[in-house]
């Protein structure tokens, strides 16, 4: 069975892979970090839009991908369109910051946007703010080196700057006008979730996209189930994953040893 491709600049993505691994526990991935060429929330567009691509590429090609799913903010933003026109016939997922819910779930009215600098200037963010302010009042956050450190795993640094960023925004609580509820619009930031509600009291719901995107791809590849002609049943793989990095193998190695259960060993890819 073909299997499912998955990308991000880096660890960060393995966030939303353990949500589609529950969602899709039969599925085969094959996931690529782009760490060699991260972080993308720094860089500018152009960039970001010829890395996704050449993934893109990589993972229909190589891999015979029948589905992409795009764990990246910034890459959805930048680069999302044009993939789509390019694979017109792919199902393909991308993650956005979750501004939607959050404006729900708000009782102050006050919702956090963490993401990175790329995703908050993007067109595509800017869009879906404007769709949504009238729900809510949005305090953004750009956090520079934050994705870095998770993806290094710098204890001290993450925790440094999760600081400096909440510290940035106001005030954080129940109390009128105060933010009572944060959108991890990063798809690194899941993994210092443990951080922030340290910083943030428990009473600060952190929302993330990991499981809307997994119910997404169900949903999309529910409609395109196939079926093994000669034994006539639904063509399913065995839950299984392959992880790519065209950064350093121990670092993916170790995060997905970390985050993801039952992953095989991480391997080197050059793609330019
Ligand atoms: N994980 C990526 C995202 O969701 C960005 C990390 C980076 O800056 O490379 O936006």
């Amino acid at each position: 069975m073909q299997p499912i491709g998955v990308f991000d600049s880096g660890v960060g993505g393995l966030s939303v892979l353990q949500a589609l691994r529950r969602e899709l526990p039969q599925e085969r991935f094959v996931y690529v970090s782009d760490a060699g060429h991260a972080p993308y929330g720094e860089r500018d567009v152009a960039y970001v839009l010829q890395r996704s691509l050449a993934i893109g590429d990589y993972l229909v090609r190589k891999h015979h991908a029948r589905a992409l799913v795009v764990a990246c903010n910034t890459a959805t933003a930048a680069a999302i369109a044009t993939l789509r026109s390019a694979y017109p016939l792919l199902p393909i997922v991308g993650v956005e910051p979750a501004l939607k819910p959050a404006a729900v779930r708000s009782h102050t009215g006050v919702v956090g946007v963490l993401a990175t600098r790329g995703t908050l200037a993007s067109g595509k963010f800017k869009a879906l703010l404007q769709a949504q302010s009238s729900h809510a009042r949005f305090v953004l956050q750009a956090c520079d080196g934050l994705a870095a450190a998770i993806e290094h795993d710098d204890v001290t640094q993450i925790r440094a700057l999760c600081t400096r960023y909440t510290a940035a925004m106001g005030s954080f609580g129940n109390a009128p006008g105060a933010i009572d509820t944060v959108v991890l619009g990063c798809t690194h930031y899941a993994f210092a979730t443990h951080v922030f509600h340290e910083l943030l009291g428990p009473e600060v719901a952190l929302i993330e996209a990991g499981q809307p995107v997994a119910q997404r791809t169900h949903s999309l590849l529910a409609q395109k189930i196939t079926y093994d002609a000669a034994a006539g049943v639904p063509n399913v793989g065995t839950g299984w994953v392959e992880l790519w990095t065209t950064g350093a193998v121990a670092t993916l190695q170790d995060a997905a040893e970390r985050w993801l259960t039952g992953s095989g060993p991480a391997h080197y890819v050059e793609l330019f």
